[in-house]
């Protein structure tokens, strides 16, 4: 039995995206927006958005810093006004610098830890209530495999999709016996503007068109969890049974 409602048709769906100017968010927009789902579509910055809402009438972009819980809370009533209800948030925004302990930068590891986990978590307390008082819709957190446990160059980024990881899964214990969705979306890497900055040859590269594809499946599965591409979050899964010995053992010398 799965541990979600599974959505297959997304005709009508009515759905937020943070962080949908770019990457994994646009290119699940766009793929929802195929399927007939009406997409608010939210970032810091969406002046690049007018040609996708010029294609899709259904398409509505939106500035929004997620870090901002006025805005928030101003983009959700914008949206209730419009179409009267909320079916699914996805809580998509996020940052990554690359990092590690002996070049600590304390500005980009507190971005990180604003917008990745503080700003995160504003925008789903935004919408809690909203879903509640419906009794029906979903939330899905993007999160990373890089929150399953300590890797090179993640120092903070990793303990930021760590504490989401942990987040969502509270979150579906309270909120699925009131009928609410939760999921949490666990990508390996995807080619975005937020890996351009990897150095290193990143294992199991997706397209974000790719990936938009696996959540899609996901949602279609009803899982708890979305994680992809398999032949890469299993091996990342396995080596978290290990004990500590081998696990740091195995990481270094995949990654030196
Ligand atoms: N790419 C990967 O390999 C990978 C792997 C695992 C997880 N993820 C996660 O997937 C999500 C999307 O990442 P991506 O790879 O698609 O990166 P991306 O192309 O850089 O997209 C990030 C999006 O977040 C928005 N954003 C950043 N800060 C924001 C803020 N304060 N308020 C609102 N929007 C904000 C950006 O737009 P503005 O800058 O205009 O606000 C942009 O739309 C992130 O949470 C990331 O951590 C990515």
């Amino acid at each position: 039995m799965s541990l979600n409602q599974k959505i297959t048709d997304w005709n009508g769906q009515v759905i937020w995206i943070s962080g949908a100017s770019t990457g994994i968010g646009l290119s699940l927009a766009e793929q929802l927006l195929q399927r007939g789902a009406t997409v608010i579509l939210t970032a810091r910055q969406v002046d690049n958005l007018a040609d996708l809402s010029a294609r899709y009438p259904r398409a509505q972009a939106m500035n929004c810093d997620i870090t901002d819980v006025k805005t928030l809370d101003a983009t959700l009533q914008k949206i209730l006004v419009q179409h009267q209800r909320l079916d699914l948030f996805i809580a998509n925004a996020g940052v990554y610098h690359e990092m590690r302990a002996y070049e600590f930068d304390a500005e980009k590891a507190r971005q990180m830890l604003d917008i990745n986990v503080r700003g995160t978590i504003a925008s789903v307390a935004a919408v809690i209530p909203q879903l509640l008082q419906q009794k029906h819709g979903g939330i899905a957190v993007v999160a990373s495999v890089a929150g399953y446990g300590g890797l090179p160059n993640a120092l903070i980024y990793g303990a930021t999709k760590a504490a989401l990881i942990n987040f969502s899964e509270t979150l579906y214990l309270d909120l699925s016996p009131h009928g609410i969705n939760v999921t949490l979306i666990n990508p390996g890497f995807v080619a975005t503007r937020l890996t351009a900055q990897n150095k290193f040859a990143m294992p199991a590269l997706l397209t974000s068109e790719h990936a938009a594809q696996k959540i899609i499946a996901g949602f279609a599965r009803g899982d708890f969890e979305i994680h992809f591409p398999k032949r890469f979050t299993l091996w990342l899964k396995l080596l978290k049974l290990l004990p500590y010995r081998a696990y740091f053992y195995l990481v270094k010398r995949a990654t030196r």
